[in-house]
């Protein structure tokens, strides 16, 4: 399998202003005290737990999984090279968090079933599951043509999904994260060619550099956009 080294490799997505509003945003869907116990299911490096851990001063460091083996993963967390079904089958800790960004589309559908219903046995009575993908309707991530078609039928796959997410049997409701990105065009050019984003794995070193080119001549020296999440919230009664 592919796998996804530089999503969060000095990325926006790993700087302090991300890291920081993405945990405003997490905290307003869900209270945490320093007891709190918190999986994070494809964690990366994972850095926004790393920082949630200091914020909230946990006195259980968050448990982040991922199948990526990152050595440099933020050192506040435990983390687990894991593939996420295999752990959640054998997990026997009870989580009042459980987060899932950008994560789910790696999964079949048949996965996601598993992995939602061995997150939900795993979560403290009140615990929550929050699952985030990029947003399929209005969807502003810069991108070269082949890259735009490439994403687009991703995002039909990861509507698939949501659709059978709201068909569970679960307390549920539906929020969005916004983040605006203000990004120099040679950064971003450098993440392309790092292939930062799933969508990127399997283009040829060419479709990589032709695509470079393409963004090189339609975006201005800073690029500005939304990053755009749509967030399914699920809740233990
Ligand atoms: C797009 S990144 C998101 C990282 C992080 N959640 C964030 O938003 O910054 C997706 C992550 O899921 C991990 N992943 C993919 N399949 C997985 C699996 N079966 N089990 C655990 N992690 C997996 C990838 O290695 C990658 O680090």
């Amino acid at each position: 399998m592919l796998s996804i080294k530089n999503w969060d490799n000095k990325t926006w997505i790993s700087s302090t202003k991300y890291i920081q509003s993405f945990n405003n945003f997490l905290l307003k869907q869900k209270k945490l005290t320093k007891h709190s116990k918190i999986l994070d299911i494809g964690c990366g490096r994972g850095k926004i737990m790393g920082s949630l851990s200091s914020k909230l001063k946990l006195m259980n460091k968050p448990i982040g999984i991922d199948i990526e083996n990152h050595k440099d993963f933020d050192k506040r967390i435990t983390f687990k090279k894991i593939n996420a079904i295999r752990y959640l089958k054998n997990n026997k800790n009870k989580f009042d968090l459980i987060l899932i960004k950008q994560t789910i589309h790696f999964f079949n559908l048949r996965d996601v079933k598993k992995i939602l219903r061995y997150s939900n046995a795993s979560l403290e009575v009140g615990g929550v599951i929050l699952i985030l993908t990029l947003d399929t309707k209005n969807n502003e991530i810069p991108t070269f043509f082949l890259m735009k078609q490439k994403l687009n039928q991703s995002l039909k796959r990861d509507n698939l999904i949501w659709k059978k997410l709201l068909q569970l049997n679960i307390k549920k409701s539906i929020t969005k994260f916004n983040f605006k990105v203000n990004i120099k065009k040679n950064i971003y050019l450098k993440m392309i060619k790092q292939r930062y984003i799933s969508t990127l794995l399997k283009f040829s070193p060419l479709q990589i550099s032709n695509g470079i080119n393409e963004i090189n001549l339609r975006y201005k020296k800073n690029i500005l956009f939304n990053d755009k999440l749509k967030c399914l919230i699920f809740t233990k009664v």
